[in-house]
């Protein structure tokens, strides 16, 4: 069985994000029903219900554990101690990667990641606040089987399989003067998560655009956490708050001839979730035209605080 906690549902900034001063915003921190409030999203997944694997590390890591007994220290454990076993990274973003510095000093776990992202880290100094005496760096092999371990090599009852999807290099290190902003391949990852029985699930945050590797590893999946950044390309466009397209960030879109309801329509996928949700997205306000297609077309919306038991 795979235990599944929903950290944060919100893309980076969090849902609303701090600047954010329309009217969504205000009902969401009026406390609004409609509108709750979502952190960065992560998830974290566990065989045994003991042990917990983070999927990204929010910069809301902290508040999530705080809001989490079950990533909380055990009663009965060490003065020091945490039922976190390992990280693993899909990409290097500040949404996914900075809540690793709230796992500073000496508490032994794992990170996972591609070999591009874990060079980042090692050549940003301030990532040694994680003490390298107790924290392995471990790089994982593109579409191979990898069982997952804690910081002591113990092994966790889950595995993961790291793959390529098409994306762009973590906004912090575009490059504006090479091709792509210098993205390469490795950049962006989905994960497929496997326990010893053989159940999977995929999480995939950022993903610009389907492929037909991507729709074939897909095909027929029991559940899928997928991008759901934008809904539509031009959103922020359109609403007079950034610039950027959807496609410009490396997301394609829920809605749209090439946006991701269409490419999962003949997918078969069992359970399709939206994560990593923009606070501009109008799935977040519930009873929404947007939440309404997006439901009668299948799919579920994150939320801070789903459990899903696989
Ligand atoms: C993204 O998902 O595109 C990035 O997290 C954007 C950002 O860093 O703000
Ligand atoms: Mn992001």
């Amino acid at each position: 069985m795979i235990h599944i906690l929903v950290l944060g549902a919100a893309a980076g900034g969090g849902f609303p994000q701090w600047n954010s001063n329309d009217a969504v915003a205000h009902r969401a921190r009026a406390g609004d029903p409609d509108t709750p409030l979502r952190t960065q999203s992560s998830l974290a997944v566990s065989a045994d219900g003991k042990n917990w694997v983070l999927l990204n590390a929010s910069p809301d890591l902290r508040q999530q554990i705080n809001q989490r007994r079950q990533l909380q220290p055990d009663p009965n454990a060490p003065l020091r101690a945490s039922p976190i076993a390992a990280v693993v990274l899909t990409n290097a973003d500040v949404d996914h990667v900075a809540g690793l510095l709230n796992l500073r000093e000496s508490q032994a776990f794992a990170i996972y990641g591609h070999a591009r992202v874990l060079d980042v880290l090692a050549g940003n100094s301030i990532f040694n606040v994680l003490n390298p005496d107790f924290v392995a760096r471990r790089p994982m092999p593109m579409d191979g089987v990898l069982a997952l371990k804690d910081g002591r090599d113990a092994p966790l009852g889950l595995s993961v399989r790291a793959f390529p999807v098409p994306g762009k290099v973590a906004l912090w290190l575009e490059d504006g003067n090479a091709p792509d902003f210098g993205t390469a391949e490795g950049d962006t990852l989905g994960l497929e998560i496997r326990d010893e029985d053989g159940t999977s699930f995929f999480y995939i945050p950022a993903c610009a655009r389907m492929t037909p590797d991507l729709a074939a590893r897909l095909r027929g999946a029991a559940l899928v956490f997928f991008d759901g950044t934008l809904w539509r390309d031009d959103e922020m466009i359109r609403a007079g708050v950034g610039t950027k397209t959807g496609r410009r960030m490396g997301h394609m879109s829920c809605d749209g001839e090439e946006g991701t309801i269409a490419a999962f329509a003949a997918l078969g996928v069992q359970r399709k979730i939206f994560i990593h949700i923009n606070n501009t997205n109008p799935l977040f306000v519930a009873h929404s035209p947007e939440r309404g297609r997006a439901e009668a077309a299948g799919w579920q919306i994150a939320d801070d605080g789903m459990e899903i038991c696989l």
